[in-house]
């Protein structure tokens, strides 16, 4: 492909193929819904986002292929809850709309964090079953505590595994977690992805579980891809020389280039790019057709 930005209205979330989450199969370009409650701003900022344009980048992204987003019920500003956006767009869901979700990190009715003890997972996992009013979770991700680093997550990851056990949980997966800690979880029960910050300038150790995942057949669904180390303030508005001299050379911009790099890592990595902007959905979803050459991934690869 050329020109991504200019044919974006005619490539689907198909273009970068498929990929098996246990037995269902999603598209390797997703969405990733955090960015819809607030209005453009970081995540954690309190202003609304415009409704109707939230829920028609939803219908959008579904239009569009999109059959795999990620979503948490601690994703909401004072007015906009990103599952009441979801169910409200979506629902009665296509058959193959694969939700995944995370746990273990909480949010009280006025924002303030808090973090789920074993035994309250499943009032976590049912808080997102009411809000996509659905019957049984597609993925829900542990997504580890920071203290947590480099530590045990086995008594939350068994706790979620006996959900699972009785029906509420399709596929489990983990989220900010080490390889340590995902050889641990897979001695509890089956893995199917790990979730973790992952783009250019990614450090050994991200690459390292990157290639271990793929090694063992579980999906690596990288998050701030796009924003980098803007992280939840979101996307910088320059980037570096090299990535903006691939974008040209393609007629593709900044944030496709960082897309296609990372879905070129490995057929088991999968995209979730948020936003809350349709052109900027239709361009996420057009970088799957882009194809970086061999010397573009190594220029990138040093960034
Ligand atoms: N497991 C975890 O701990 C965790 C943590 C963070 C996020 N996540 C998940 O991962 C998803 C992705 O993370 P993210 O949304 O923070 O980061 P991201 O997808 O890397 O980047 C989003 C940022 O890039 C901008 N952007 C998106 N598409 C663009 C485009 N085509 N051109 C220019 N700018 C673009 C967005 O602004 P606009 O809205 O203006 O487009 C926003 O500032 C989230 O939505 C969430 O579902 C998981």
């Amino acid at each position: 492909m050329k020109n991504p930005t200019m044919t974006s209205k005619t490539i689907t979330a198909s273009a970068a193929g498929t990929w098996k989450l246990g037995d269902l199969t999603v598209n390797r370009i997703g969405f990733g819904a955090m960015r819809l409650p607030q209005n453009g701003e970081a995540f954690g900022t309190n202003t609304p986002s415009d409704r109707d344009r939230a829920i028609a980048v939803l219908r959008r992204a579904v239009e569009l292929g999109v059959n795999h987003i990620d979503t948490a019920a601690f994703y909401f500003s004072s007015l906009r809850s990103a599952n009441e956006l979801i169910n409200s767009a979506l629902a009665p869901y296509p058959d193959d709309l694969v939700i995944a979700t995370k746990v273990w990190p909480g949010r009280d009715p006025s924002g303030n964090w808090w973090w789920a003890e074993p035994g309250q997972l499943r009032g976590q996992v049912e808080e997102n079953l009411r809000q996509l009013g659905r019957d049984h979770l597609d993925v829900v991700n542990l997504r580890v505590r920071p203290s947590r680093t480099g530590r045990s997550i086995a008594e939350h990851f068994a706790a979620l595994a006996d959900l699972r056990q009785a029906g509420l949980i399709r596929h489990l997966g983990i989220s900010n977690a080490t390889q340590e800690q995902l050889a641990e979880a897979r001695r509890i029960a089956p893995v199917v992805c790990v979730q973790n910050p992952f783009g250019i300038g990614a450090r050994p150790e991200d690459h390292a579980l990157l290639r271990a995942c793929g090694e063992q057949g579980i999906a690596f669904v990288p998050f701030f891809a796009i924003a980098g180390k803007g992280r939840e303030a979101g996307a910088s508005a320059t980037d570096n020389d090299d990535i903006l001299s691939i974008a040209h050379a393609h007629g593709a911009t900044p944030a496709q280039v960082r897309l296609a790099w990372t879905l070129q890592r490995g057929p088991h990595v999968l995209a979730i790019p948020g936003t809350g902007n349709p052109d900027h959905l239709a361009a996420n979803i057009a970088a799957g057709a882009l194809r970086l050459t061999d010397d573009e991934m190594t220029r990138l690869d040093t960034l």
